[in-house]
């Protein structure tokens, strides 16, 4: 099977560029499971219960998120009733899950996992241990096993995706919004990347708009960030799996740049 996994999308435009052109990449790539990480989806903190459902309606099955899922309350409800967004099952007693099980429409059982690093984030359960609970957990059938995680640095996510080589088919990274170069398959048959990138503005810093964020280097004290505008840009990486023994055989970037 062929996996979409589309990189932090940040803001409107973020939000546009994925309903322009999902549907195009589905169906000129043969995608059969679509992934997205939406934690900056409103205007770049959180996500919102109707937003949520705006990107799964574009035809996302998943959706993953990481540290800002709390910032919009209303999700805190939702987020128990909506099994496909997802937030990091380490967080220790939050709502909603960071793990979904569910079957593509072949009929190939999947599992999304989303966990959230440690280093420079909040001090929450170890995403290592706790990988190892969930994948104990699975179901045997389930074979195909694709990790979002949300961690600041090279060094955790680097690390964590050799921790897991062998035991899932795929480790991506998400939240620093800057796609890295280093997508490989792992010897034990795990694809890997450390960061997929951002879906949004690349006329800004990491999604936001310049100018505020420079005045925040400049200054010390705090500037409202609203998110940029102009450029988007979608970024992700396509992954393709062996149905039956959950090996990954290929990672490749694939970026579409906006109208
Ligand atoms: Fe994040």
């Amino acid at each position: 099977m062929r996996i979409l996994f589309i990189g932090d999308i940040f803001g409107s435009a973020g939000r546009r560029i994925v309903a322009d052109h999902v549907g195009d990449i589905a169906m000129t790539q043969r995608i059969d499971l679509i992934i997205a990480n939406c934690e900056n989806a409103a205007a770049g903190f959180g996500i919102t219960p109707r937003l949520a459902e705006e990107l799964l309606a574009t035809g996302i099955h998943v959706l993953t998120s990481g540290n800002h899922v709390w910032d919009k309350k209303e999700i805190l409800d939702y987020i128990d009733h909506q099994p496909r967004l997802l937030r990091p099952d380490n967080y220790p007693a939050a709502p909603g899950k960071g793990v979904f099980l569910g079957k593509t429409a072949a009929g190939v059982d999947y599992a999304v996992i989303n966990l959230q690093g440690r280093t420079y984030l909040p001090n929450i359960e170890c995403p290592f241990r706790r990988a190892d609970q969930i994948l104990s957990s699975l179901p045997s059938s389930v074979r195909v096993r694709i990790v979002d995680f949300h961690a600041e640095v090279t060094s955790e996510k680097m690390a964590f995706g050799w921790y897991l080589d062998g035991r899932v088919s795929a480790v991506i990274g998400t939240h620093t919004h800057v796609p890295t170069a280093d997508e490989r398959i792992l010897p034990g048959g795990s694809a890997y990347q450390t960061d997929v990138g951002m879906t949004g503005a690349y006329d800004s810093v990491i999604g936001a708009d310049k100018n505020a964020a420079i005045s925040r280097f400049l200054t010390g004290m705090p500037v409202r960030l609203e998110p940029a505008k102009t450029d988007a840009r979608l970024a992700a990486a396509i992954i393709d799996i062996d149905d039956a023994t959950g090996r990954a055989s290929a990672i490749r970037r694939h970026m579409v740049n906006g109208d």
